[in-house]
């Protein structure tokens, strides 16, 4: 029996094949990713602040800690044919789906890399989704952590996916609408839309996890061995707001808050987030589209600074909170609230992070390659903010 891993050389995906190979030890856990990732942040001049290895020298260590099912191919899944050969060689019971473009400010760039993301990530869902169609494999789970981007920002509480319309006495359960702000989220919008009609149309098993902003920098299994070690941007394109002001911190580089940070946004640590998603393997047979807020909470924007500030504080840095002007379309003093229970009591039942150890945590990790992130610390803000902000 197989489990596929798409993604499999990113941020999440390495830690997510290692925290799926421990627990479905007698499977083979097949990875493929064709290092885009690796390749974006060369071309925004950046690099992952952690050190990462080779497939070959990651395989080679995973061995020796006892993880000996785990495979890995190099490919695009945009190439149908590809797509088809996985699937025709090892026919998985379960596909985890992590492989994107996932980067908002990335995506809009240009034109181009709005088309490229939306392609890439939309064109690969499709080809997974019809390969198990075209190859008689519709009794396979498909989970794919889409994004809580997918919900926009309203100004109400967020359901878990579903939400009940009623019109003129007549009602009826439809999931929640694709609000997203950002060319990347809408192309996490279209993959749920083409979950939800696979589901419809053939009864697929799929599990869409709305996956929070994930933050931290290793789990149980990456701590076994630096050479096990999953990557850690903080540059402006691919540096979520933790990773990216922990890092800030760690630099001397003051740490910049768009606009007020008044914000609240959900939330996930790293850990927890591959321990749902190991969970989320086990859900197959229902036949549903079931959808479930992968986050343990929202959090303020200033409260992770301070937090941060606080943190680094104890650790003997001095640290400087900067608000600059937002760069981004969005809503200043929006506060994202959003329902996760049926998440944390069917996926999460035992958290591990809370934002203030996983901060802790995050700034101890990082502490020892300082001199990457200060070689880089012109990567955190773009170049047209770069200037006003007063470079300590
Ligand atoms: N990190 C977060 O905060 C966060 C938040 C919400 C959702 N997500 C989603 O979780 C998933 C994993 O995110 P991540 O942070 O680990 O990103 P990542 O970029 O580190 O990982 C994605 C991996 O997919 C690979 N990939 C992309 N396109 C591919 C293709 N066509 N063929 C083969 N491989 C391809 C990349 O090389 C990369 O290694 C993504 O789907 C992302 O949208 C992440």
């Amino acid at each position: 029996m197989a489990i596929l891993i798409t993604g499999a050389d990113g941020y999440i995906g390495w830690p997510a094949t290692l925290r799926v190979a421990r627990e479905f030890p007698e499977e083979r856990i097949v990875g493929v990713d064709n290092y885009a990732r690796r390749r974006w942040v060369e071309e925004v001049g950046s690099v992952s602040a952690v050190p990462i290895a080779s497939t070959n020298e990651r395989l080679k260590a995973a061995w020796e800690h006892g993880y000996r099912n785990i495979s890995f191919i190099e490919g695009d899944l945009c190439d149908r044919d590809f797509v088809n050969q996985l699937y025709v060689t090892y026919r998985p019971r379960i596909v985890l789906h992590l492989a994107a473009q996932p980067s908002a400010p990335y995506s809009e760039i240009s034109g181009e890399r709005a088309n490229y993301t939306q392609h890439n990530n939309t064109q690969s869902t499709r080809n997974l989704l019809w390969g198990l169609k075209e190859n008689n494999l519709l009794d396979t789970l498909f989970v794919e952590t889409t994004t809580t981007g997918v919900y926009g920002a309203p100004e109400f509480d967020i359901p878990e996916g579903y939400v009940e319309i009623e019109r003129n006495g007549r009602r009826d359960t439809v999931i929640f609408p694709g609000m997203a702000g950002s060319w990347y989220h809408m192309s996490k919008c279209q993959d749920v839309n083409n979950l939800w009609l696979a589901n419809r149309q053939w009864k697929l098993s799929v599990v869409d996890l709305r996956t929070a902003i994930t933050y931290g920098t290793t789990t149980d299994d990456t701590a076994k061995d630096a050479r096990l070690a999953t990557r850690f941007d903080f540059d402006f394109y691919f540096g979520v707001v933790v990773n990216r002001f922990a890092a800030q911190a760690l630099s001397g580089f003051p740490i910049t808050v768009y606009g007020k940070g008044a914000q609240k946004k959900p939330y996930i640590g790293l850990q927890d987030a591959v321990d749902s998603i190991a969970a989320a393997a086990h859900r197959q047979g229902t036949g549903k589209f079931e959808i479930f807020n992968q986050t343990s909470g929202p959090v303020g924007i200033g409260e992770i600074a301070e937090a941060i500030e606080n943190n680094a504080r104890e650790m003997g840095l001095r640290v400087e909170v900067e608000h600059i002007e937002n760069p981004r379309v969005e809503k200043e003093e929006h506060q994202m609230v959003m329902e996760n229970q049926r998440f944390i009591s069917e996926l999460l039942p035992n958290q591990r992070v809370d934002i203030d150890a996983g901060i802790r945590d995050t700034l101890e990790s990082l502490a020892p390659y300082r001199d990457t992130l200060i070689a880089y610390k012109d990567r955190f803000v773009p170049e047209q903010l770069l200037r006003r902000v007063a470079v300590s």
